[in-house]
């Protein structure tokens, strides 16, 4: 139905584009798709932007456009491109080295804000999101002695092979487009639906499962918020049954400055997180209980601590700790929150009011200050129903749409995130845009 709409916007995509193709057929010679890394040959045009420089909000493609980035780095630049004060300590460390493989005084400063933040007292650091997943799982099944591990359907933890599982007719099995999977990973994990106590229950009552993972309010599949008693209920079971529980914040960190955990007092034994607690310099955290680390201390020997698979050489180098120390006392602050949450209640309520002016059964859906918008009349309430309801066609018209008049929407569905640096004007810049794409779109049903 969008063919025609869509082959208008990418003719118009590739005819303002002429240096980001050209960069684009260059690159296909060394990188296969033409990009660094392959996700990046899904963004909705015929071939990705790329980006000369990022100021805030904004960024500047190589054809000298300047874009509205609500994607942020899929929340790696949540903290707005550049920020000022980041910059400057990661600057300043550049000159006095990168990474030692010894301890610098920031390395404790941010443990210590890391502790206030979130409420949990150890940290360990990682360079990705995913290898905290990944370290945490492992010290999980350590102190446990189980080895499966448990999430949910649909749920996104970054690159860790035990997650790559979805429910299939009621069956686990290994996620469609799981690359080269090292086990088939319901050997290695259960999947139950969010929102599901009973299968919950019954997936943990053996005692065979190490932790569940999970992101507080699902982030990867679009948001969908936990049920009321959700999380009392996965605590609750998860004691009776030894299981520990990793509560992953990398994406909602959007809640507030100390994430879903503290605006909700959830109590994890382990907290993950990633992305922008450097200001998008690569580094990530995990974080544990006192029971946790004691545990740990009592079996893991520092003789063998090289050689446990919970690692990293560049793990906790200087630089990445510089980043991490500026950007939470600077940027992503108390009052930086109390800026961008309003403006995201803004964003969505613009985009209700469109929706029913022109009674579409459309629904927006809000964490923090992260907003989406669903072409569904109700809010799905876990993973499976969420991925029944995309249409990938849409999405890439609304996403190319958005482009084309200079805004970059999150790729694989349709979210936006403000920053602290983003303002009313680029909400209101937002606002015109989805309603000329609606438009453009009942003009055709009409037809
Ligand atoms: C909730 C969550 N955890 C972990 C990750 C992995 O992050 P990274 O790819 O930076 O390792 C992601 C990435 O999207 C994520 O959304």
């Amino acid at each position: 139905m969008y063919d025609r709409l869509l082959k208008a916007e990418e003719e118009r995509f590739t005819a303002e584009h002429p240096r980001c193709k050209e960069l684009f057929e260059r690159a296909r010679a060394h990188l296969p798709g033409g990009v660094p890394m392959h996700w990046m040959v899904r963004w909705a045009g015929p071939f990705p932007l790329f980006v000369k420089e990022g100021e805030a909000a904004h960024f500047v493609c190589e054809d000298g456009k300047r874009h509205l980035d609500l994607c942020l780095g899929d929340t790696g630049a949540m903290t707005g491109h550049v920020p000022p004060a980041t910059v400057a300590a990661v600057t300043e460390q550049a000159r006095r080295g990168f990474t030692f493989m010894l301890p610098t005084e920031d390395a404790v400063w941010v443990a210590e804000e890391m502790s206030r933040r979130f409420g949990l007292p150890y940290w360990q650091t990682a360079l990705t999101a995913t290898d905290a997943n990944r370290f945490a799982i492992r010290l999980a099944r350590h102190l446990t002695g189980r080895s499966k591990i448990l999430v949910f359907n649909y749920c996104y933890h970054g690159s860790v092979d035990e997650t790559f599982i979805t429910l299939q007719d009621g069956a686990a099995r290994a996620r469609q487009g799981n690359i080269g999977p090292p086990v088939d990973p319901s050997v290695t994990t259960k999947v139950v639906e969010f929102n599901d106590i009973p299968a919950l229950r019954k997936a943990l009552e053996p005692g065979d499962v190490a932790c569940v993972l999970a992101e507080p309010a699902m982030t990867n599949i679009g948001i969908i918020h936990p049920d009321p008693g959700f999380h009392d209920a996965l605590r609750e079971i998860s004691r009776q049954t030894g299981t520990l529980v990793i509560i992953d914040e990398t994406h909602t960190i959007c809640s507030g400055p100390g994430g879903y955990t503290r605006a909700h007092g959830l109590q994890p034994d382990m907290l993950t997180i990633g992305k922008p607690i450097g200001g998008g310099v690569p580094v990530a955290m995990y974080g544990f209980t006192k029971d946790i680390a004691d545990r740990v201390q009592a079996r893991i020997a520092v003789d063998e601590s090289d050689t446990g698979g919970i690692g990293g050489t560049l793990a906790g180098n200087a630089l990445s700790l510089a980043a991490v120390r500026a950007t939470l006392q600077h940027v992503l602050t108390e009052e930086a929150y109390a800026r961008m949450m309003p403006l995201a209640e803004r964003l969505a309520s613009d985009i209700e009011e469109c929706i029913r002016e022109f009674n579409l059964p459309w629904i927006v859906k809000r964490l923090g200050c992260r907003v989406e918008y669903w072409f569904r009349p109700q809010p799905p309430r876990n993973g499976g129903e969420a991925a029944a309801a995309i249409d990938a066609e849409l999405d890439r018209y609304m996403h190319l749409f958005a482009l084309n008049r200079g805004i970059l929407m999150t790729p694989f569905h349709n979210m936006a995130l403000i920053s602290p640096q983003t303002t009313a004007e680029d909400v209101a810049r937002h606002t015109a845009v989805f309603r000329e794409s609606v438009e453009s779109l009942l003009k055709v049903a009409a037809v």
